[in-house]
């Protein structure tokens, strides 16, 4: 697949006429020519993954990264500590491939959250493992985390994960619940897969407490298999989950966040059950208020998830760049974001490298 036509501009107009400036301004924070400033930063830990999603890796997995193109712990903390304290950046998410595989993870959140100022550190993780390393997370410093969970049924799960693991998931689940305030859950459907699993999945997350957030499965996938056609779009999920739930538009500014959240009420009775969420990137795109920067693995900073470029801040670390150094690479590379993921536009293509190779 090399082109997809959604015809949904993903940028105001307004930006499409106006004269960029040419130049970026000296301040401290990582701004892009649309003035848009990131302050929330997602960290890949690794490309490794113990499961094998259909919309993310190949059955065969990935070819791993040698061990020594992967940030080490103090090479992650130095990062990290240049985009809290020269940068700007708030809020610290690390992700994968699977964070949980990294046997220093506990340890990178406690260097992380010594860090001045502090960021908010939060985790996305399919819970593979996490019954055993909640608390020490929790203890070492980590806010919140998002875990991705897409059935309750094991056959479909093992179908979509390729691997059979629902039962280890649900105790990192159970795990997380204990330990941390607020558990986020997420989840792509897949036409035909798991699409009729929703609303027992929102059912089973409003008894327990959990925000969910479906997510539209975006064209991020090793099998470049991903076709607008066959997506499940937020308006359906809408619409599947209405005859189930009453569902208002939750009054809360949305603030930046990508999931359109709702209130959810019973049908009969209106009374509140909580809250779902509903993160349509590829059919109602949020590029305009996106506030993020990604680390990946190896220490490249991509400016979007649909990025074809990286800027390398790894190599320069290691070759003794300074810190202001580093910022300015980083600023630079954030100057250079693009208006929108551009999926709307024929020309589209899909990056080379897969969810679990960027960090979600
Ligand atoms: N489209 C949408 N979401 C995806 N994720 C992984 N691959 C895709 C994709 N192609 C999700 C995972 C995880 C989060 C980091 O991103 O389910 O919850
Ligand atoms: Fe692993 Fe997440 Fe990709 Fe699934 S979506 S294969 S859990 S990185």
């Amino acid at each position: 697949m090399t082109s997809v036509d959604l015809g949904i501009p993903q940028v105001p107009t307004a930006w499409r006429s106006r004269t960029l400036p040419a130049e970026r301004p000296a301040g401290p924070g990582l701004v892009d020519r649309y003035g848009r400033i990131a302050t929330d930063l997602r960290v890949s830990l690794t490309d490794r993954c113990n499961l094998r999603c259909t919309y993310c890796m190949p059955a065969e997995g990935l070819p791993a990264l040698p061990r020594d193109a992967v940030m080490a712990r103090a090479e992650i903390t130095r990062l990290v500590g240049v985009a809290t304290r020269d940068l700007g950046v708030r809020q610290v998410r690390f992700t994968g491939g699977e964070p949980l595989l990294r046997g220093d993870l506990v340890d990178v959140v406690r260097d992380v959250a010594a860090l001045e100022p502090r960021p908010e550190i939060s985790l996305t993780t399919n819970a593979v493992g996490l019954d055993t390393r909640a608390e020490a997370l929790r203890d070492a410093g980590l806010d919140r985390v998002n875990v991705s969970l897409d059935t309750l049924d094991p056959d479909t799960f093992a179908t979509l994960a390729r691997r059979p693991f629902l039962e280890r998931t649900l105790a990192g689940i159970d795990a997380a619940a204990r330990v941390f305030d607020l558990v986020k859950i997420n989840a792509v459907l897949v036409r035909g897969v798991n699409l009729d699993h929703a609303a027992d999945l929102l059912s089973w997350c409003l008894e327990r407490g959990f925000e969910l957030r479906f997510i539209e499965q975006m064209p991020l996938d090793a099998d470049h298999s991903w076709d607008r056609s066959a997506m499940v779009t937020a308006a359906e999920v809408r619409g599947l989950l209405g005859r189930r739930f009453a569902l208002a538009p939750d009054d809360e500014p949305r603030d930046g966040a990508p999931a359109e959240r709702f209130e959810v009420r019973s049908l009969a009775t209106g009374q509140r059950w909580g809250r779902v969420g509903i993160i349509a990137s590829v059919t109602e795109p949020f590029c305009a208020d996106c506030r993020r920067t990604r680390l990946t693995a190896e220490g490249g900073v991509r400016d979007c998830l649909f990025a074809h470029t990286e800027t390398d801040l790894l190599g320069p670390l290691r070759a003794g760049a300074t810190d202001a150094q580093l910022a300015d690479l980083w600023r630079t590379a954030m100057w250079g974001k693009g208006a929108g993921h551009g999926m709307d536009d024929p020309s589209f293509t899909q990056p080379d490298r897969t969810m679990s190779a960027i960090g979600g």
